[in-house]
Protein backbone atom coordinates (compact mmCIF):
# COMPACT_ATOMS: atom_id res chain seq x y z
CA UNK A 1 0.00 0.00 0.00
CA UNK A 2 1.46 3.36 -1.55
CA UNK A 3 0.92 6.20 1.41
CA UNK A 4 2.17 9.69 1.20
CA UNK A 5 2.31 12.75 3.70
CA UNK A 6 1.46 16.19 3.43
CA UNK A 7 0.87 18.88 5.82
CA UNK A 8 -3.08 19.43 6.08
CA UNK A 9 -4.76 22.96 5.56
CA UNK A 10 -8.26 24.72 6.29
CA UNK A 11 -9.65 22.91 3.31
CA UNK A 12 -9.41 19.50 4.95
CA UNK A 13 -10.99 20.54 7.73
CA UNK A 14 -14.27 18.36 6.84
CA UNK A 15 -12.17 15.12 5.63
CA UNK A 16 -10.12 15.76 9.15
CA UNK A 17 -13.30 16.42 11.30
CA UNK A 18 -15.15 13.10 9.52
CA UNK A 19 -12.33 11.05 10.43
CA UNK A 20 -11.66 11.89 13.61
CA UNK A 21 -15.40 11.45 14.92
CA UNK A 22 -15.22 8.57 12.82
CA UNK A 23 -12.75 7.30 15.59
CA UNK A 24 -15.19 8.83 18.45
CA UNK A 25 -12.19 11.83 18.76
CA UNK A 26 -13.08 15.29 20.02
CA UNK A 27 -12.97 18.00 16.93
CA UNK A 28 -14.54 21.18 18.81
CA UNK A 29 -10.72 22.10 19.70
CA UNK A 30 -9.37 21.76 16.17
CA UNK A 31 -7.08 25.05 15.52
CA UNK A 32 -7.63 26.92 13.10
CA UNK A 33 -5.57 26.32 9.75
CA UNK A 34 -4.83 23.08 11.09
CA UNK A 35 -1.11 24.06 11.61
CA UNK A 36 1.26 21.33 12.19
CA UNK A 37 -1.78 18.78 10.91
CA UNK A 38 -0.47 16.06 9.19
CA UNK A 39 -2.63 13.74 7.13
CA UNK A 40 -1.76 10.39 5.59
CA UNK A 41 -3.40 9.68 1.72
CA UNK A 42 -2.97 6.33 0.38
CA UNK A 43 -2.85 6.25 -3.61
CA UNK A 44 -6.88 7.16 -4.14
CA UNK A 45 -6.40 10.21 -2.56
CA UNK A 46 -8.34 8.78 0.31
CA UNK A 47 -7.54 10.62 4.16
CA UNK A 48 -6.34 7.15 5.83
CA UNK A 49 -4.82 9.02 8.77
CA UNK A 50 -4.08 12.08 10.83
CA UNK A 51 -1.54 13.27 13.33
CA UNK A 52 -1.83 16.84 14.82
CA UNK A 53 0.85 18.71 17.02
CA UNK A 54 -0.03 21.88 19.25
CA UNK A 55 3.44 23.70 20.25
CA UNK A 56 3.72 24.72 23.85
CA UNK A 57 7.35 26.02 23.65
CA UNK A 58 9.83 23.24 23.91
CA UNK A 59 6.59 20.86 24.72
CA UNK A 60 4.16 19.81 22.56
CA UNK A 61 0.76 17.96 22.58
CA UNK A 62 0.37 15.11 20.35
CA UNK A 63 -3.58 14.73 19.16
CA UNK A 64 -5.61 13.75 16.93
CA UNK A 65 -3.87 10.32 16.22
CA UNK A 66 -6.47 8.80 14.14
CA UNK A 67 -6.42 5.93 11.24
CA UNK A 68 -9.40 5.14 9.37
CA UNK A 69 -10.98 2.00 10.07
CA UNK A 70 -10.23 0.49 6.56
CA UNK A 71 -6.34 1.54 6.94
CA UNK A 72 -6.01 0.44 10.38
CA UNK A 73 -2.85 -2.41 11.75
CA UNK A 74 -0.62 -1.55 8.09
CA UNK A 75 1.56 0.58 9.80
CA UNK A 76 -0.07 3.82 8.60
CA UNK A 77 -0.05 4.91 12.13
CA UNK A 78 3.37 4.08 12.77
CA UNK A 79 4.70 5.95 9.64
CA UNK A 80 2.81 9.12 10.48
CA UNK A 81 4.23 9.11 13.90
CA UNK A 82 7.40 8.68 12.80
CA UNK A 83 6.71 11.71 10.28
CA UNK A 84 5.14 13.89 13.09
CA UNK A 85 8.60 13.33 15.44
CA UNK A 86 10.37 14.37 12.31
CA UNK A 87 8.02 17.37 12.42
CA UNK A 88 8.60 17.67 16.28
CA UNK A 89 12.62 17.66 15.69
CA UNK A 90 12.70 20.48 12.73
CA UNK A 91 10.53 22.96 15.12
CA UNK A 92 12.78 21.78 18.22
CA UNK A 93 10.62 20.31 20.36
CA UNK A 94 11.87 18.56 23.19
CA UNK A 95 9.03 16.92 24.85
CA UNK A 96 5.52 15.46 23.26
CA UNK A 97 2.45 14.79 25.43
CA UNK A 98 -0.72 12.57 24.80
CA UNK A 99 -3.97 11.86 26.48
CA UNK A 100 -5.67 8.73 25.28
CA UNK A 101 -9.05 6.39 26.34
CA UNK A 102 -8.35 3.41 24.58
CA UNK A 103 -4.27 3.62 22.83
CA UNK A 104 -1.68 3.52 25.54
CA UNK A 105 -0.26 -0.05 24.98
CA UNK A 106 -0.12 1.21 21.31
CA UNK A 107 1.81 4.64 22.51
CA UNK A 108 3.83 2.43 24.88
CA UNK A 109 4.83 0.52 21.87
CA UNK A 110 5.97 3.94 19.99
CA UNK A 111 8.22 5.22 22.99
CA UNK A 112 5.48 7.18 25.47
CA UNK A 113 5.41 6.42 29.01
CA UNK A 114 2.84 6.86 31.21
CA UNK A 115 3.03 10.23 33.44
CA UNK A 116 0.84 11.61 36.31
CA UNK A 117 -0.83 14.68 35.38
CA UNK A 118 0.28 17.02 37.60
CA UNK A 119 3.76 16.24 36.57
CA UNK A 120 2.71 17.62 33.00
CA UNK A 121 3.75 21.24 31.96
CA UNK A 122 1.65 23.59 33.02
CA UNK A 123 1.08 25.07 29.40
CA UNK A 124 -0.11 21.72 28.31
CA UNK A 125 -2.15 20.90 30.93
CA UNK A 126 -4.08 24.77 30.59
CA UNK A 127 -4.70 23.33 26.87
CA UNK A 128 -8.36 22.31 25.97
CA UNK A 129 -7.55 18.64 25.19
CA UNK A 130 -6.16 18.57 29.11
CA UNK A 131 -8.63 21.59 30.47
CA UNK A 132 -11.28 19.35 29.43
CA UNK A 133 -11.87 18.26 26.06
CA UNK A 134 -10.36 14.79 27.13
CA UNK A 135 -12.17 12.67 29.82
CA UNK A 136 -10.30 13.17 33.02
CA UNK A 137 -10.27 9.55 33.27
CA UNK A 138 -7.57 9.86 30.08
CA UNK A 139 -4.04 8.53 30.82
CA UNK A 140 -1.48 11.51 29.84
CA UNK A 141 1.73 9.97 28.50
CA UNK A 142 5.23 12.01 27.62
CA UNK A 143 7.95 10.99 25.41
CA UNK A 144 11.15 12.68 25.05
CA UNK A 145 12.26 14.04 21.59
C1 LIG B 1 -4.37 3.79 17.49
C2 LIG B 1 -4.34 3.86 15.94
C3 LIG B 1 -3.96 5.27 15.52
C4 LIG B 1 -3.30 2.85 15.43
O1 LIG B 1 -3.14 3.03 14.03
P1 LIG B 1 -2.69 1.82 13.08
O2 LIG B 1 -2.28 2.41 11.77
O3 LIG B 1 -3.73 0.78 13.08
O4 LIG B 1 -1.42 1.26 13.85
P2 LIG B 1 -0.15 0.55 13.20
O5 LIG B 1 -0.57 -0.26 12.04
O6 LIG B 1 0.91 1.56 13.00
O7 LIG B 1 0.22 -0.43 14.40
C5 LIG B 1 1.53 -0.75 14.69
C6 LIG B 1 1.54 -1.81 15.78
O8 LIG B 1 0.69 -1.46 16.88
C7 LIG B 1 -0.35 -2.46 17.06
N1 LIG B 1 -1.57 -1.76 17.42
C8 LIG B 1 -2.38 -1.08 16.59
N2 LIG B 1 -3.40 -0.54 17.28
C9 LIG B 1 -3.21 -0.87 18.60
C10 LIG B 1 -3.90 -0.59 19.81
N3 LIG B 1 -5.04 0.15 19.84
N4 LIG B 1 -3.41 -1.09 20.96
C11 LIG B 1 -2.27 -1.83 20.96
N5 LIG B 1 -1.55 -2.12 19.85
C12 LIG B 1 -2.02 -1.65 18.68
C13 LIG B 1 -0.42 -3.14 15.76
O9 LIG B 1 -0.92 -4.45 15.91
C14 LIG B 1 1.03 -3.13 15.34
O10 LIG B 1 1.74 -4.10 16.08
P3 LIG B 1 3.00 -4.89 15.48
O11 LIG B 1 4.09 -3.85 15.32
O12 LIG B 1 3.31 -5.92 16.50
O13 LIG B 1 2.58 -5.44 14.17
C15 LIG B 1 -5.71 3.44 15.35
O14 LIG B 1 -6.06 2.19 15.84
C16 LIG B 1 -6.83 4.44 15.63
O15 LIG B 1 -7.02 5.38 14.87
N6 LIG B 1 -7.59 4.21 16.73
C17 LIG B 1 -8.73 5.06 17.06
C18 LIG B 1 -8.32 6.45 17.47
C19 LIG B 1 -7.42 6.45 18.68
O16 LIG B 1 -7.64 5.73 19.65
N7 LIG B 1 -6.38 7.31 18.63
C20 LIG B 1 -5.49 7.57 19.72
C21 LIG B 1 -6.08 8.65 20.55
S1 LIG B 1 -4.87 9.84 21.05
Amino acid sequence: MQITFRAATEADRPAVEALLQACQLPTADLPAGLPHFLLAFNNTKHLAGVAGLELYGPDALLRSVAVAPEFRRRYVGRNLFAEVLDQAVGLRVKRLYLLTTTAERYFARLGFAKIERELVPARVQASPQFAGVCPSSATAMHLEV
